[in-house]
């Protein structure tokens, strides 16, 4: 099930779309309700960590500021196995939720470094370290996913939460990733997908919008290609959740309906259960594998 229909807007278009909504909200957002799924799903499931969502001892570890400004759709340091020690990347690091919560795996030796290109969020991100208590292993970086500007081979571990469907161009970002990453290194990545085919109407109209987590978001099997196809290898899928009418109703218009056009009811309900937020690691090979 192949579904790539090509947004109307240009990637440069986007880019700017969404760096703005997220500024927008890191800005004005810390009192409103909303927070796409992995906060209010990991609440509602009773904390469950089998979703990759997370637990409640996470939860009272991170500070407000960085909790009212969570739109994740998992808990990737659930199930990254940080060592202390590691060095660890977090792509589109939001207002901080899993930079925190990495930062006290990997302590005392590791580091955690935040890339965001809105500037907004990464200032909600240091106020939310320094709430936290966790800033000695911690740095971050306002930049674009697809050229960070660190190093190569340089971390042992990238995560990602519910962004890269964002990007218009995953296989630049995953290209960067590969890049970054040591030998052997890994990967700890929630994001969203189809996993069926919708109707190429209601797709194209979520993506002439970038529909918050929807509109970007391509079918499992080519976001798997994309991987596969750039080197990394022991992809495996560590959970999947499909989204149901109200965790699609928020996913379609996150970071809130404040700063995302809300899309059609109906198009929201032709679609539900044929969109999910999947966990997955994977592994950049070392050179004699
Ligand atoms: C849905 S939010 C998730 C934030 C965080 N991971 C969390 O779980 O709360 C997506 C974040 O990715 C950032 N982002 C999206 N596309 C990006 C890009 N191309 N380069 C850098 N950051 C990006 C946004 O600014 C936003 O902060």
């Amino acid at each position: 099930m192949e579904q790539s229909i090509k947004s109307k807007l240009s990637d440069s278009e986007i880019k700017e779309i969404v760096k703005e909504r997220y500024g927008k909200c890191a800005e004005t957002g810390m009192n409103i309700a909303s927070s796409c799924c992995a906060i209010e799903a990991s609440k509602s499931s009773g904390f469950a960590t089998d979703h990759g969502l997370y637990t409640q001892e996470d939860i009272l570890l991170i500070p407000e500021t960085a909790l009212s400004l969570s739109r994740g759709c998992g808990n990737p340091t659930g199930f990254a196995a940080l060592q202390p020690g590691e060095i660890v990347v977090d792509f589109g690091c939001g207002a901080g939720v899993d930079v925190i919560l990495a930062s006290q795996k990997v302590t005392p030796n590791g580091k955690v470094i935040g890339v965001d290109f809105a500037s907004e969020m990464i200032e909600r991100a240091k106020q939310a370290i320094e709430e936290a208590g966790t800033s000695n292993t911690v740095e971050f970086r306002i930049s674009d996913l697809d050229q960070t500007g660190l190093p190569d081979n340089f971390a042992d571990v990238v995560m990602s939460n519910c962004v890269i469907n964002l990007c218009p161009d995953k296989e630049d970002v995953y290209r960067e990733v590969y890049r970054i990453l040591k030998p052997g290194g890994r990967l700890a990545i929630s994001d969203v997908v189809y996993t069926e085919k919708v109707d190429a109407n209601v797709h194209e109209r979520f993506q002439s919008t970038w529909a918050g987590c929807v509109g970007g978001a391509i079918d499992k099997e080519s976001y798997f290609g994309v991987i596969r196809n750039i080197g990394f290898t022991e992809v495996n899928l560590v959970a999947q959740h499909l989204l149901a009418s109200k965790e699609l109703d928020e996913m379609a218009c996150c970071p809130g309906a404040e700063y995302t056009p809300v899309p059609d009811e109906e198009d929201v309900a032709v679609t539900q259960n044929k969109i999910a937020s999947i966990k997955f690691t994977a592994i950049k090979p070392t050179i004699s594998d």
